[in-house]
């Protein structure tokens, strides 16, 4: 039994993280850059734990280099995703990977990345929208700048804005400045929080960032008062067993919080986060989440219907989806 037709929406996916290996290794060839470090004998992603993921994902990135990398990797990522029955994504971009937080660099990447949406939507029937990213371990200014070109760009295509890299760096407060200028401008907000930081970060998050679904939030299970706070709250969690099983984030699969925290009454939701690092797809979260804990058609669908309603969307674009989720 497999769960790969069955129509899926990811919230939470990093787009120079969903590059295959072969990708990024055609781009190092193309350009004559040498990153044959970052990669195993087998032609996977060599890393020994999160730190050093986070050393090998950049190290990736300085392959993508312009528009048109962006173009092909948006066009690579989404006829992957809908082969696996993704309906509607989600993906990080960051200003710092693309334009290094120049907003009219900025505006030719998203240019390119729409226009190879525009053409999957066509061609696979999926939807993608772009929740803009600071970088944490980049700093509180660097977020600024990447706040300042999400907010000016916000619209049909990018949604929201968010944080990922190191969750130890710093504090979400350094981070508030960035996250304000975003709610200003009417982006909707998420934050990767309770990966490795514990319940604290996710309370701090909460406070200080005022976010709506939080990155991972895993951790939230170490603490049933801050559960039922993020219940209280209506706060979804955009989680990634897949990766936290992978990074040893938590524990192995039938450890995962993910069945405590929804047996708890916390809106889950299933995403990748960066599929080919963690050697996943969203077939394999959904397979494995029935495999171990014997959820079944029933249960997927309460995550797919939690996931639309969380979505960074407009009407339409929910109402879109809806409909290929009822059929
Ligand atoms: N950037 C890409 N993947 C990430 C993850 N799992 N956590 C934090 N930052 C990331
Ligand atoms: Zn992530």
């Amino acid at each position: 039994m497999t769960y790969k037709s069955m129509p899926k929406v990811e919230l939470h996916t990093h787009i120079e993280g969903c590059a295959p290996p072969a990708f990024i290794r055609g781009l190092a060839q193309e350009k004559s850059i040498d990153i044959s470090g970052i990669f195993n004998k087998d032609g996977t992603y060599a890393y020994r734990d999160f730190a050093h993921f986070l050393e090998v994902y950049e190290a990736a990135c300085t392959t993508l280099q312009g528009p048109q990398d962006f173009y092909r990797l948006t066009k690579a990522i989404l006829e992957e995703s809908a082969s696996h029955g993704v309906v509607y994504q989600e993906t990080f971009i960051s200003p710092d990977f693309c334009g290094g937080g120049d907003v009219g660099a900025w505006r030719e990447y998203l240019h390119a990345i729409e226009a190879a949406a525009a053409e999957a939507e066509r061609d696979h029937n999926i939807t993608l929208k772009c929740v803009a990213t600071c970088v944490r371990h980049f700093g509180a200014e660097k977020a600024k700048a990447a706040a300042k070109c999400a907010a000016e760009t916000k619209g049909d295509f990018v949604t929201g804005f968010g944080m990922g890299g190191a969750e130890t760096f710093g504090k979400p407060a350094d981070f508030a400045y960035a996250y304000d200028m975003a709610r200003e401008a009417g982006l909707e907000l998420t934050c990767h929080a309770g990966e490795w930081g514990g319940p604290e970060m996710i309370a701090d998050t909460l406070r200080d960032l005022k976010v709506t679904r939080i990155g991972h939030g895993v951790d939230a299970i170490k603490d049933r008062e801050l559960v039922a706070r993020i219940i209280d709250m209506d706060v979804v969690l955009e989680v990634c067993p897949g990766s936290n099983v992978f990074l040893n984030a938590t524990g192995d699969w039938p450890d995962h919080p993910i069945k405590s925290l929804r047996d708890a009454g916390v809106k889950v939701t299933v995403s990748t986060d960066d599929p080919p690092f963690f050697g996943t797809t969203m077939t394999h979260e959904f397979d494995m989440l029935a495999e171990t804990f014997g959820w079944d058609e029933t249960d997927f669908k309460s995550l797919n219907q939690t996931a639309l309603d969380a979505a960074f969307c407009d009407d339409a674009t929910r109402a879109k989806i809806q409909k290929r989720l009822d059929t």
